[in-house]
């Protein structure tokens, strides 16, 4: 991690970014949060994690601190030239004068920002392993707010059974992972979940998407049952420090051949020609 952090208006070493215990975002996990790649230095998709960042904020009446030419540039600030990094930002409702789970009159939110080194591709020929679990999450799941124990605790069986992700279904239909989007190749085509509350919208969904329609590589966004997700000859989690990562395992049972899919390995090399296009 980048020893500079932003906190409220300051660059300053982490060791010296404090906050108030009274901040509503430790008493009550009551703000939001993203989490934005730069890679070689520039910054990936920011508009559309700026525009989620509004749509966030504005589900919890909060207003945005910064216009987004200011996040750009208070962002920028913290990014190492040459590297692949990942931003993440919090906006907390901030400190108040008393614990009380209504808003206070006057509200001074905490803006906090770090930035740590990621190294997402998984090798090819590589694939990980999953479990499926139900999601217990709450019917907000498009807010990407801090309030994150369900996943945590999902995340965390997901580990503890040797897994990397927790993939969640939610009255038998794949909704997605404890903190990834979910793809499978079902029938030879690219299949995700539609947007909806049940499911973060991902950038990097959205960016998959959009690469394999300019392809013409089949796609739909579509409900996928629980039986459904037991036919995939692929299935992938994706997410911004992720990218895309090929589940060749799920319940212990092999998915597809058991290696990482054509279809993956065609996308994987679209998405890296296109962040290479832009860097
Ligand atoms: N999480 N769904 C959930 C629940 C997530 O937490 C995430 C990302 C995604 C993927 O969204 P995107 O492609 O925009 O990163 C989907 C981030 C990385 C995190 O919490 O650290």
């Amino acid at each position: 991690m980048n020893d500079i952090v932003y906190l409220n208006g300051e660059y300053l070493p982490l060791s010296e970014a404090k906050i108030s215990v009274m901040d509503r975002g430790f008493l009550f996990g009551d703000g939001v949060y993203e989490v934005i790649p730069a890679y070689s230095g520039k910054l990936f998709r920011l508009g559309n994690h700026l525009e989620r960042l509004d749509n966030s904020l504005k589900a919890i009446r909060l207003q945005n601190p910064h216009s987004h030419e200011q996040w750009r540039e208070l962002l920028t600030k913290l990014l190492k030239e040459g590297i692949d990094q990942s931003v993440y930002l919090q906006i907390t409702r901030g400190a108040a004068p008393k614990r009380d789970h209504a808003f206070p009159k006057e509200v001074n939110p905490t803006v906090f920002v770090m930035v740590s080194n990621i190294n997402p591709h998984t090798d090819e020929g590589v694939g990980l392993k999953a479990i499926s679990m139900e999601d217990s999450r709450w019917k907000l799941c498009d807010t990407k707010a801090i309030t994150l124990l369900a996943n945590v605790l999902l995340r965390q069986a997901a580990v503890d059974n040797g897994c990397v992700e927790a993939i969640l279904f939610k009255e038998g239909y794949l909704t997605e992972g404890a903190a990834s989007n979910v793809f499978a190749v079902i029938d030879g085509v690219l299949m995700t979940p539609p947007k909806s509350p049940a499911i973060l919208p991902g950038i990097t969904r959205d960016v998959i998407l959009e690469i394999a329609r300019k392809n013409n590589i089949p796609c739909s966004e579509q409900a996928i049952s629980v039986d459904e997700l037991k036919k995939a000859s692929e299935i992938w989690i994706t997410s911004s420090t992720r990218e895309i990562i090929p589940i060749v395992d799920l319940d212990g049972k092999t998915v597809g051949t058991g290696k990482p899919g054509e279809v993956w390995k065609a996308l994987f090399k679209l998405f890296q020609a296109h962040k290479q296009s832009l860097a």
